[in-house]
């Protein structure tokens, strides 16, 4: 069984797919990690992000699987080197080329084949997933993605600036040539502002659970 789910970034998708993978018993798979994978790749070459050909390059030559929930790159767990500033900013970039994103999407499908996942993105109930048994679409204004944000994190940005580098990610995932992030018409809707993380994992599992108990 596939529970899909896509929204903006810091909008509690991971949290919440993890939670609910947890408590299903399912596997969880964040699709946003092999995106960043082939950037960590690249950067680690010292490959410029922006040269789409170089990218898809790295993409082809790579071997990326996963291993109890972390990214295995070249038989190396990179797990822990794949939030870093860098990463952040050049997995956009790296993520917007079709020819890379239908790659990615292939190696996520042979991942998952076969499994009850409860997997995560910015396409992956339109693209990867388009027949996936459920369908969820996370929302949260951006002020409060940065607030979420700054309170995770912590470090030496101002409100201001991480405002900013979400509006930024959000323009850029909302207008890629394939794989934009958008709204599946069958996806359930949950705004999640305002509500805690059990709030909306509770409302994710109320959806699938009646169908399958
Ligand atoms: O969810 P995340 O922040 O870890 O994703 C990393 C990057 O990959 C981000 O720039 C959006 C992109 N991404 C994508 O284009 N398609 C997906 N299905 C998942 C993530």
């Amino acid at each position: 069984m596939i529970i899909a789910i896509d929204g903006p970034a810091g909008c509690g998708k991971s949290t919440i797919a993890k939670m609910v993978a947890k408590q299903l018993g399912f596997y969880f798979l964040n699709t946003g990690s092999f995106y960043r994978a082939v950037t960590y790749a690249h950067i680690r070459r010292g490959g410029d992000c922006t040269d789409r050909a170089a990218c898809l390059e790295t993409a082809r030559s790579v071997d990326i699987s996963v291993r109890d929930g972390d990214i295995i790159l070249n038989g190396e767990d990179v797990e822990d080197r794949l939030h870093t500033k860098d990463v952040d900013m050049n997995a956009s970039i790296v993520s917007s080329d079709p020819e890379l994103r239908i790659l990615v999407t292939d190696l996520i499908r042979r991942i998952a084949s076969g499994m009850d996942i409860v997997t995560e993105g910015r396409d992956t109930t339109t693209e990867i997933f388009p027949d996936a048994d459920y369908k969820f679409y996370f929302d949260a204004s951006p002020e409060v993605r940065a607030r979420r944000r700054i309170a995770q994190q912590g470090g030496n940005q101002t409100y201001e600036e991480v405002l900013d580098l979400i509006c930024k990610r959000d323009e850029n995932d909302r207008n890629k040539a394939l794989g934009a992030l958008k709204i599946a018409k069958d996806a359930v809707y949950i705004d999640t502002s305002y509500l805690t993380i059990r709030e909306v994992c509770e409302k994710v599992v109320s959806v699938v659970r009646p169908a399958h108990c």
